[in-house]
């Protein structure tokens, strides 16, 4: 294989000063595009209608004790039947722009044969979104693979691109003349390492090696559905969304606690970052999985593939973690260190996660609570890691590539607390949503060419393996009767929408 890529891993200090935006009211950019986001298994329902057939999550759901209370995506939040409701709920709040995904399993269920209605639905989403002026922001994977794929070796097996591939066509044919950005994957590390290497995700399998089988082959259909879409949709703006961490040594003088964060932060974000924007996996990577067999994957060809040009990177950023070579003293501090996507589960600083952990090569690499304040997910709130984040991605990898930035999730989880008259006053995620926006003005008055922000999430929903237990809402689903409540947090981000300013 070719030589990997040397993009130092340098760390940064959290900023603690407070920065030009920490108050006062803070106007974004003309045309700055705002939007919430969601994702096909977790709001649409309509498990086996119209044609469509088992996704690896149904089967998963199926696992006793894989899903917190035994919850399913079956009826989620029945987007699938309320989609005109939805995208009324989307125009109250003055949203430029939806993000969602296309299921699979319901346009392609067998993973051959197309399902006219399952695309059918789609095409009514889009045009009832283009009715109400909203622009939609189409993802082809977030990470319900049809069963009939993992069948045949899911995404470990290198013929799932192809496959991936195949229904990028199929979409573009059918979408392509009305959906403007396109995104193929959502978070690969997730479906990668928390699917393939932890098991905490769907479909459950626990192994470093077919973990980063699946990433390498992840990436590979990225490229391939790119190079298929740019083929048929030439217009569009083609992208992928992946998800970040920002990895700090507790003690940046001790040389193996910054070796710690500079592993973690291969694992996480540089695995798919200089790939996909570079061309190469990193050297320092290569090495350090060079026992798990992930060069012998790699065919020539592959990486000019995976770097085929991207106009968009789309960024999730929920938090980043403080990592040290050595476990967290046990004592007072609070045991639970969760990272993006619960990937740090409370088992954080036991010797349990290093065995739970998604990391193929966990051994060494221990994260420590920094007293910050925690969601509902047990992830530090850390608005000043977003600006950090940003402004790297911008100097290493899409500046020089000139793909655009957008923030496509950012949000929190809170035990919401429903008033008497149904109203939900969540200060704590309005808050949140404040900080972190505050965070990304102070990254593009500094440079990031950052063109839109995303909520997590439009609605309350099925929140993967923790079921509906977790609420990421702007609005209140009231899973019994299907009601849509906007919260305290949907009307201040419909303000900040229609005003393009975050308020004083
Ligand atoms: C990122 C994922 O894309 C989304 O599906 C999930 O619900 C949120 N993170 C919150 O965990």
């Amino acid at each position: 294989t070719a030589p990997g890529t040397t993009v130092p891993f340098t760390p940064s200090a959290p900023l603690t000063h407070a920065t030009p935006n920490s108050s006062g009211s803070v106007e974004f950019p003309p045309g700055f595009l705002w939007g919430t986001a969601t994702a096909a298994y977790q709001v649409e329902g309509a498990g086996h209608e119209d044609g469509r057939q088992d996704s690896v999550w149904d089967v998963f759901c199926r696992i006793p004790g894989a899903v917190h209370h035994g919850d399913d995506g079956m009826v989620a939040c029945d987007h699938y039947h309320r989609y005109r409701e939805d995208v009324a709920l989307m125009k109250s709040l003055n949203l430029d722009t939806y993000r969602f995904s296309t299921s699979w399993a319901r346009v392609v269920p067998d993973g051959r044969t197309v399902n006219r209605k399952g695309l059918d639905f789609y095409s009514r989403l889009v045009d009832e979104l283009l009715t109400a002026d909203i622009m939609p922001w189409l993802t082809l994977y977030h990470w319900d693979l049809p069963q009939a794929l993992e069948d045949l070796g899911g995404w470990p097996a290198r013929d799932t691109a192809s496959r991936f591939a195949d229904y990028a066509a199929v979409m573009a044919d059918a979408l392509g003349d009305r959906v403007p950005v396109w995104t193929t994957l959502n978070e690969p590390w997730c479906s990668a390492f928390l699917g393939y290497t932890s098991g905490s995700h769907a479909p459950g399998k626990k192994s470093p090696e077919l973990g980063l089988a699946a990433a390498h082959h992840l990436m590979l259909g990225h490229g391939l559905a790119v190079e298929a879409l740019r083929d048929r949709v030439p217009q569009a703006s083609l992208g992928i969304t992946l998800n970040f961490t920002v990895s700090d040594p507790v003690d940046p003088t001790n040389p193996a606690d910054v070796d710690a964060a500079r592993r973690d932060d291969g694992m996480f974000n540089r695995i798919f970052l200089d790939p996909i924007l570079r061309g190469a996996y990193p050297q320092d990577l290569l090495v350090d999985v060079a026992h798990l067999g992930l060069a012998e994957l790699i065919r020539p060809g592959d990486l000019e593939i995976i770097s085929t040009p991207i106009d968009v990177l789309g960024v999730n950023y929920y938090n980043g973690g403080a990592v040290a070579a050595t476990p967290e003293p046990r004592g007072d501090a609070p045991l639970a260190t969760a990272g993006p996507d619960g990937a740090r589960d409370q088992d954080a600083g036991s010797p349990l996660w290093v065995t739970r952990s998604p990391n193929p090569v966990p051994e060494g690499i221990h994260p420590h609570a920094r007293g910050l304040p925690t969601t509902d997910m047990g992830w530090e709130v850390q608005p000043e890691g977003l600006t950090r984040l940003l402004l790297r991605l911008q100097e290493d990898y899409t500046g020089p590539r000139g793909s655009a930035m957008f923030v496509t999730e950012n949000g929190a989880a809170y035990p919401d607390v429903v008033e008497q008259d149904g109203t939900v006053d969540d200060q704590d995620r309005l808050e949140f949503l404040d900080a972190h926006l505050r965070a990304l003005k102070d990254a593009i008055d500094a440079g990031a060419d950052v063109r839109g922000y995303f909520a997590w999430s439009l609605m309350d929903n099925f929140e993967w393996a923790l079921g509906y237990s977790k609420r990421f809402g702007l609005t209140r689903v009231d899973y019994e009767t299907q009601e849509r409540t906007v919260k305290s947090s949907g009307r201040w981000y419909a303000d900040v929408a229609r005003d393009n300013v975050v308020p004083a």
